[in-house]
């Protein structure tokens, strides 16, 4: 049996966002949702297999070495390790030590990268060969229905309705369209109100129903404009969708407010370049930081306009990825040295 197993899987930034739940615990949305796996962000997990009587570890691993990690992340990770190890069919202790190397909990889905990497190397230190469909499934059912998507690389749909239990389908490979992610960094600190509390609230708000009329020709919208590589159909399309989930969420009881003066600042900017003929155009998960999905050849415009913007941080360049990678280090290792 292997006895150890790391991958970096990297976060999703979703074209159309899933926001609103039939059922919360099982993670089965109320609406399908497209995303574009990303590249460069990443949560690096590694998973170690313990001697029959060992209790389960979940660490942190930070510069200084590792750090058992705390309240509802463990949790939700401890849970997420029993229902691996049901699911594999074994009974001995796992050790689960995890980074990411961006802000986590602030709009860049660390939570889609981190179960679904919990996922994938949990799987492989147990040596099981699982198919990249039943990946999604396990991901999901993490209680991040995000992480369903972030198993596969390129574009990726997560169905709704009867599908929604399914699989999440890769619509097309990395290769297919090198579009690029420019994430400008508004926010560093942890957001208040979690994801799962914003699907929790989502049905109270008076938007809520209009957007789900709306969403089948968007959907449409979006994968024709992924299939024929359009970025003038898809930009205003996932601009829009963003703004509603926003709406829904400033519009829910109570509401919850996920946007910081820096965000509206980013926003006019986007709007800026497009004046200027720079074909960018901005989506923001439940965060504050803002994602500038624009081709190669506007990056650089992009980032110009954005690095030097009131209240923001910084800028991380990113870019459409192939989906997880299984590495030879190790975090325990590493951060033991
Ligand atoms: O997967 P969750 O429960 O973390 O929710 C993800 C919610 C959004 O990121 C806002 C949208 C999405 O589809 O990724």
């Amino acid at each position: 049996m292997t006895r150890e197993c790391t991958y970096a899987v990297a976060p999703n930034i979703a074209f159309i966002k899933y926001w609103g739940a039939t059922d919360l615990d099982s993670a089965l949305p109320r609406n399908a949702s497209i995303s574009m796996t990303m590249s460069e962000c990443a949560s690096t997990t590694s998973v170690r297999c313990l001697e029959p009587g060992q209790p389960d570890e979940i660490w942190l691993a930070g510069i200084d070495g590792l750090v058992a990690a705390e309240g509802a992340f463990r949790d939700r990770a401890l849970a997420h390790v029993e229902r691996l190890r049901e699911y594999a069919g074994v009974d001995h202790g796992l050790a689960v030590a995890t980074r990411n190397n961006f802000p986590a909990a602030a709009g860049i889905a660390s939570s889609a990268s981190g179960f679904a990497a919990l996922t994938v190397a949990t799987l492989g230190a147990l040596d099981k060969e699982v198919p990249a469909a039943e990946l999604s499934v396990l991901a999901r059912r993490s209680g991040s229905g995000s992480a369903s998507r972030s198993v596969m690389g390129g574009y990726v749909q997560w169905p709704d309705g009867e599908d929604a239990e399914g699989p999440a389908v890769q619509l097309a490979a990395a290769d297919h369209w090198d579009l690029r992610d420019v994430v400008v960094l508004v926010q560093q600190d942890e957001k208040k109100v979690s994801s799962l509390d914003g699907h929790r609230r989502a049905p109270s708000s008076p938007h809520f129903e209009r957007r789900q009329e709306l969403l089948p020709d968007r959907l449409a919208a979006v994968r024709s404009a992924i299939d024929s590589r359009d970025l003038a159909i898809l930009g205003p399309v996932i601009e829009e969708d963003a703004i509603e989930l926003h709406l829904i969420a400033m519009s829910s009881r109570p509401p919850i407010f996920y946007w910081l003066p820096a965000s509206l600042t980013v926003l006019a900017a986007v709007r800026r370049l497009r004046d200027r003929g720079v074909e960018a155009w901005a989506t923001l998960d439940a965060g504050a930081n803002v994602h500038v999905i624009c081709a190669p050849a506007a990056e650089e415009a992009v980032v110009a306009e954005m690095e030097n913007l009131d209240g923001v941080h910084g800028v991380l360049r990113d870019r459409v990825g192939s989906g997880p990678k299984r590495l030879d280090r190790s975090l325990f290792a590493v951060t033991s040295s």
